[in-house]
């Protein structure tokens, strides 16, 4: 029988997460089945549990679950710690990874080929999103690392956690410019941008959104002002390769899977 694995959020019907890895498994010849599980809202760990006693080798965990699944693995890696988030679960060991932060570090790497180190970069949002990439950004080298949020208590917040990230407010922003500007606000799924002042965003900027799936307001923004604009889905398929990895120990390629994915 394939070892099984699967994906769980709430809501999970749309996840890419099932195709990718099985993308990855025909690629690598690994026998795995990977399937995804809706939990209620108030019952994350009774679903996880039902999945462990019933032969599931390993999970991938979304929104809005990446803070309890954190706080019910027994063993967590380093980078789990400092985002204080897992999203991926491996039951033999009941060990818990994140593998957000290095999977944007890949895309940037990999696909959008635009090396980290040495660059200034403005993260806009303090949430979930934010928590699980600043740092692997400092990690990255990035010579400067603003955080701003629409509240700003929580950037200054996440900030103090991490020598090396400052926080301020949008209307803070003055006129300083920024080779990068990362999205990891939610805003992009209500059909909204950050308020970012004139300007920010130009030709000498890439616009990262971590949404993926639509066009946001804010790339849609970045482009108009003659921005390079990069969705979320090569952070999609290279936090995956990394999960893949941590369960198999095989490491998928995740170009192909990526093009195939945009349908290229
Ligand atoms: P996630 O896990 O996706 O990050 P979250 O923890 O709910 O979700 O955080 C959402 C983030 O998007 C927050 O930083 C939020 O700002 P606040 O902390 O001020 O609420 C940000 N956000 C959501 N809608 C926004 C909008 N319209 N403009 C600016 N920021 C927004």
């Amino acid at each position: 029988m394939s070892d099984r694995y699967a994906v769980i959020g709430n809501p999970v019907a749309h996840s890419r997460s099932p195709a990718i890895h099985a993308e990855f498994a025909r690629a690598t010849g690994q026998d795995i089945d990977y399937g995804r599980i809706e939990a209620p809202l108030d019952a994350f760990a009774p679903a996880v549990e039902r999945f462990r006693l019933s032969g599931g080798k390993g999970l991938n965990v979304t929104l809005p679950f990446k803070h309890e699944a954190f706080q019910l693995c027994a063993r967590r890696s380093e980078r789990a710690l400092l985002a204080q988030a897992v999203n991926t679960i491996r039951f033999d060991d009941s060990y818990g990874d994140n593998t957000d932060g290095i999977g944007l570090i890949r895309d940037f790497s990999q696909n959008v080929k635009l090396p980290l180190n040495g660059k200034s970069v403005l993260l806009l949002g303090a949430g979930g999103a934010a928590q699980g990439v600043v740092g692997a950004l400092l990690e990255a080298g990035v010579a400067r690392l603003v955080i701003a949020n629409r509240t700003v208590a929580k950037a200054k917040a996440l900030a103090a956690r991490f020598p090396g990230a400052s926080a301020c407010g949008y209307d803070a922003l003055g006129s300083e410019g920024f080779d990068i500007v990362i999205n990891a606000t939610s805003a992009g799924l209500a059909g909204a941008a950050p308020p970012l002042p004139d300007g920010m965003l130009n030709k000498s900027t890439l616009a990262y959104d971590m949404v993926y799936g639509r066009d946001t307001p804010f790339l849609a923004a970045a482009r108009k002002a003659g921005a390079r604009a990069s969705d979320g889905l090569g952070m999609l398929v290279e936090q995956a390769a990394e999960s893949f990895f941590l369960w198999r120990g095989v490491r998928p390629a995740t170009q192909p899977v990526l093009a195939k994915l945009r349908g290229s």
